[in-house]
């Protein structure tokens, strides 16, 4: 292949430029030149891309979001977006695709691969929830970044003596609030698959106080049947001990620079997922597998749903005591 494209799509995740960068760079190692479409699947549309050097990717490995930019296309989702998609990757004249994104733009690449193109997919979204990787691109990051925000609401609760409802994003698959729940200390952490009342987060958080704690914190995903506005209004009203406070982090999960842990594993990706296109894979996604960086099944990753299930909620009431 002389010239590869490359783009990210869904929602930015820190890691996304590192692996831009390696991308580029251990192409242009290869002989081959790369092609960077703006704006996610929606540049691809449009036919908005430009050769991206090895040097026009200096400075970036450390930056958060993404520098050609990302977006949400439901048109790729369509027949009319698909074959738009097509004819611009023929007159940009890219012979094969490298995607970073999440599920969504997993399934896009997906769909493109079925139409003959070649293309290799990273993984990259916060919520962890794509299927054939251990790890996606941005989990570590968002993980710090909330353990931090965490860390200094412990110190304002542990003074007032407040438990704290905080949620978290993940789209409904749970491994950021259940991760955090460990790595914080949480008392309890609901997700769409925890099957717990308000009532009994009330008894749950009324034992804490019993205990002699001095903070509490309750951490809801993003996508749990329950949600923080709720869970603070039965602890008003039932006498708990603690005084109720909710926090929604928020987009701030999904900014800021990427931890050593991404920056490593978008390193690895961005040259196995190049690699490969190169040497003739396509339909395949770079996955963490161990500590090996492995080749799984895109369409198998598309069909697939994965879910932090019960192991971190588990884990962080077994630490609560
Ligand atoms: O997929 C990443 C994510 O941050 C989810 O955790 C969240 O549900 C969603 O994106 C928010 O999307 P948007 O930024 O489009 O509001």
């Amino acid at each position: 292949m002389n010239r590869i494209g490359v783009l990210t799509s869904g929602g930015d995740a820190p890691g996304m430029n590192t692996a831009i960068r390696a991308v580029v760079r251990s192409a242009d190692a290869r002989g081959a030149e790369t092609w960077a479409f703006e704006d996610g699947y929606t540049g691809l549309i449009e036919g908005r891309g430009r050769v991206i050097s090895p040097r026009d990717v200096g400075d970036i490995l450390h930056r958060g979001g993404t520098v050609l930019r990302t977006a949400r296309c439901p048109e790729m989702r369509t027949p009319s977006g698909l074959a738009a998609a097509l004819s611009s990757l023929e007159e940009s004249a890219v012979e094969g695709l490298i995607v970073i994104g999440g599920d969504g733009s997993m399934r896009g690449a997906h769909a493109l691969a079925g139409e003959g193109v070649a293309v290799v997919g990273i993984p990259a979204s916060i919520d962890n929830d794509i299927w054939g990787t251990k790890m996606s691109l941005g989990v570590d990051s968002a993980l710090n970044t909330i353990m931090e925000a965490i860390d200094k609401l412990r110190d304002t609760a542990s003074s007032h003596k407040r438990a704290f409802l905080i949620e978290t994003m993940g789209a409904g698959s749970g491994f950021l609030a259940g991760m955090a729940g460990v790595i914080c200390g949480a008392e309890l952490v609901v997700t769409p698959d925890t099957d717990v009342t308000v009532e009994e987060i009330g008894r749950i958080v009324a034992r804490a106080h019993q205990r002699g704690k001095h903070h509490c914190f309750v951490i809801v995903a993003e996508g749990a049947d329950l949600d923080v506005e709720g869970i603070a209004g039965h602890l008003r009203s039932s006498g708990i001990g603690f005084e109720s406070r909710v926090t929604k982090l928020g987009h701030v999960q999904r900014g800021g620079s990427p931890s050593a842990f991404d920056r490593m594993l978008a390193s690895r990706m961005g040259i196995e997922a190049t690699n490969a296109l190169l040497d003739g894979h396509s339909d395949v996604m770079t996955g963490l597998d161990g500590w090996n960086v492995a080749l799984a099944d895109l369409g198998e990753a598309c069909s697939r749903v994965k879910r932090a299930g019960m192991e971190y909620v588990t884990m962080a009431s077994l630490l609560s005591r």
